[in-house]
């Protein structure tokens, strides 16, 4: 038994960044994890495997509805999907491997095993208490349960994310229960394998939270890629006969009982966070009223020395924030400034066309009770897009109307999860529509639809 500076509990994003960025600061580390594999959620069984699906599923659509477009004829590729899986484990066991490999580079033990905190100082693996001055919870997140819905990921007939990401075959049917991240990206990947998909939501309008006119035409283009959506509905059974199962939902405008039948069913009503097992009440680490660990500006816990961050922490589940937290907490123990800008944190939506916000939509802008400005452009007036038959979105940047400060952007288009970060770096600098409107863009590139929506917030867009 060794005695250390930090123990991480959990090698997700969130964990194994801490770790790594604690011992670069000079503190002797070790990091617990149950899985096999180091990684947690993110690498293992959700962002790398489900990107995966994603890229591959993607290709297979450019094939089949793009290649004859551009001239390139031949043969269209079929589907196997044995191999299809092999690309997504190989994919996710090269990211796993890299992490062993930075933990050794770093001299970070990996405690392997399910840790419970015996006290503050104290955590338990397996038989052996370890000592240390401080402990990380990272501990992550798991599907929710949804009342009168049996998950089970083994039949492949009512799934989780886990369960969609292996399933047996590729459906012919597939009912799609939440019509949020994960719901959207899987379920896109399994109509463009061929799979018919209903989206059955209970809000009425897809992704909650998302500006709204990206939710609407967002909804368009995943309803002309063949998503059918069921939108104010709620889910309360689904059975399983012979394999097959029938999804029953209340539609709440009036009340009214509809049953839709698939060969699977994705549960994807959203994920709570993972701290069973730890012990946390006999510590008397507090939770918050829906379950999450609750802590300070600097990721304190109730007990001092007990800190947590990710998804076990309220807040966008993300990968990219608990990695931004895992790093900031690291420099505190360390006796140094950890700092998370909240205000500044992306989310993509990887399907085609990608989805990208940052900041506040124009709604929570307006509600804010500022003047704002909005800068639109369409991604039709763009020539790099429409010769990558992506033109269908947009650009919408929300300004301060008084101070021109950038507040937000949202982008529905090809590779806006890489569009987004000049806005995010923009924002970092707090700098005004002007500025990205003046800044030069290379040509041709999605980017000048960035600078565009700037220059509809001031003067007007050339292109539009
Ligand atoms: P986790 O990644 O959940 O890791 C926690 C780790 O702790 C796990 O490995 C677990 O085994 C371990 N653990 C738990 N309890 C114990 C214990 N008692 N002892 C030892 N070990 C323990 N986010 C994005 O930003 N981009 C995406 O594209 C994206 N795609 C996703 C796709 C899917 C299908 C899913 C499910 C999630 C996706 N997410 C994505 C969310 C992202 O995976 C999470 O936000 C992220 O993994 C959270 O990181 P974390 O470190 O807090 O926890
Ligand atoms: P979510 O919270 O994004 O969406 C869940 C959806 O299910 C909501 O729209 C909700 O209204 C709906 N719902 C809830 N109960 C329902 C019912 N009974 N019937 C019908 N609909 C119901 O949760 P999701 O998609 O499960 O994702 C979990 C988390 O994982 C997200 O918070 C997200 O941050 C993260 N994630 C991020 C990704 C990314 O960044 N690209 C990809 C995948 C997941």
């Amino acid at each position: 038994m060794s005695t250390y500076d930090l123990i991480v509990i959990g090698a997700g994003p969130g964990g194994y960044v801490c770790a790594i960025r604690a011992a670069q600061l000079g503190l002797k580390v070790a990091c617990v994890e149950g899985r096999e594999t180091l990684g947690g959620t993110c690498l293992n069984v959700g962002c790398i495997p489900s990107k995966a699906l994603l890229h591959a599923s993607h290709m297979l659509h450019e094939t089949h509805e793009n290649f004859e477009k551009m001239g390139l004829m031949g043969a269209k590729p079929k589907v196997d999907w044995d191999k299809m899986q092999g690309y997504k484990a190989e994919t996710v066991a090269g990211n796993t491997k890299g992490i062993e490999f930075l933990f050794k580079k770093n001299k970070i033990d990996w405690l392997k095993g399910w840790a419970s905190i015996e006290g503050a100082g104290k955590v338990k693996v397996g038989e052996t208490v370890h000592e240390t001055k401080n402990i990380v919870i990272a501990t992550g997140s798991e599907p929710a349960s949804l009342k009168g819905v049996t998950v089970d990921n083994d039949a492949g007939v009512v799934v989780d994310s886990t369960g969609a990401l292996s399933l047996p075959r590729i459906p012919k049917s597939m009912v799609v229960i939440g019509a949020g991240v994960i719901g959207l990206e899987l379920g896109s990947a399994y109509a463009r394998l061929g799979a018919e998909v209903t989206v059955v939501e209970f809000l009425d309008a897809i992704t909650p939270g998302m500006d709204g006119e990206v939710q609407k035409q967002f909804q368009k283009i995943l309803a002309k890629q063949g998503l059918k959506f069921v939108l104010g509905a709620a889910v309360s059974e689904v059975e399983v006969e012979k394999g097959k199962a029938e999804v029953t939902y209340k539609l709440r405008k009036d009340d009214s009982e509809h049953e839709v039948k698939a060969e699977c069913v994705l549960v994807a009503t959203g994920r709570r966070p993972h701290v069973a097992g730890l012990g946390l009440d006999k510590v008397g680490v507090a939770l918050t009223d829906r379950g999450f660990v609750q802590v300070d500006e600097h990721w304190q816990t109730s007990v001092q020395g007990i800190y947590a961050i990710g998804d076990a922490v309220p807040g966008p589940m993300l990968a990219h924030k608990a990695e931004d937290e895992g790093m900031a907490v690291a420099e505190v123990i360390a006796g140094k400034h950890g700092h998370v800008n909240y205000d500044v944190i992306p989310g993509v939506i990887y399907t085609t066309p990608e989805v990208a916000s940052v900041g506040l939509t124009e709604e929570a802008a307006k509600e804010s009770g500022r003047k704002v400005k909005v800068g639109k452009f369409p991604f039709m007036g763009n020539a790099r897009a429409k010769a990558l038959f992506q033109a269908e979105g947009f650009v919408k940047m929300i300004a301060d109307a008084e101070t021109d400060r950038v507040l937000g952007c949202h982008i529905i288009g090809p590779n806006a999860g890489e569009m987004i970060h000049e806005v995010c770096v923009a924002m970092e600098f707090g700098a005004s529509a002007q500025d990205i409107a003046l800044t030069c863009h290379a040509h041709p590139t999605c980017s000048e639809a960035v600078r565009e929506a700037a220059l509809a917030c001031g003067g007007g867009a050339i292109h539009a």
